[in-house]
């Protein structure tokens, strides 16, 4: 999440692939409780995703491009779906997540966005504080499944070593999870995407750009 509260990204895994065992039940109650429910510690709520996903539903209408399909990767308690169904309300949204826990108690489609192999790909691809949670060569994986899957934008938000040096809160925020540069995910993502600013990243052919627009 973005630093409303100073925080970024909670406490997450080291060392594990995305749909690990230890993955699937280190995201339990007491997670969400902690970095979600409770005002006291949490990084992230509802009201803040339902800025951000204005904005992202704002800059998609201004580029002229359509979202019937969202594709809510590591969907966590359904913030973006809850937003998503008011903004976009005749589009599709599909969650998946690793943790067994939502996946009981909210139906997600449990996959892993290192290996997820839909036979359809998404105008919208939203990643939320997820990536942290994977080793390099998982979030490597990753990043190819949201080219592959992505025929229009990707938003992605992941803490980064500079964001980790630079603004993170880090009583709250934790540091096991695996802090990359932003050149890191950058290298990757310019293989298919444009950046546009904003964590939003527009599929190559996805959209006509200006010069301006486009981020580096
Ligand atoms: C910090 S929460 C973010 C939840 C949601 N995106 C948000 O911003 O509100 C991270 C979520 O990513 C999920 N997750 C971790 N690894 C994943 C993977 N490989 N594929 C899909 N979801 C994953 C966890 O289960 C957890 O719910």
């Amino acid at each position: 999440m973005k630093p409303r509260e100073n925080s970024r990204g909670p406490r997450g895994l080291a060392n594990r692939p995305g749909a690990s065992r230890g993955a699937r039940t280190r995201f339990d109650a007491a997670f969400y409780r902690r970095y979600y429910g409770d005002p006291r510690t949490r990084v992230a709520s509802r009201r803040d995703v339902v800025l951000l996903a204005r904005f992202v539903h704002a800059y998609l209408a201004y580029l002229a491009m359509p979202v019937r399909t969202i594709l809510d990767a590591g969907c966590g308690l359904g913030f973006w779906r809850d937003a998503a169904a008011a903004l976009w309300p005749r589009a599709r949204y599909q969650g998946i997540e690793v943790s067994d826990y939502l996946c009981r108690r909210y139906g997600w489609t449990q996959a892993s966005i290192v290996d997820y192999k839909p036979a359809r790909q998404f105008d919208l691809i939203v990643c939320q504080s997820v990536l942290q949670y994977l080793s390099d060569h998982d979030a490597a994986r990753a990043i190819d499944t949201l080219s592959t899957l992505a025929r229009g934008a990707v938003y992605l938000e992941v803490p980064t070593t500079e964001d980790w040096r630079d603004i993170c809160d880090r009583r709250r925020t934790d540091g096991t999870v695996h802090l990359r540069s932003a050149q890191w995910y950058r290298r990757r993502l310019a293989r298919r995407f444009v950046a546009v600013g904003g964590g939003v990243f527009v599929a190559r052919s996805a959209a006509a750009l200006y010069a301006l627009e486009r981020t580096g």
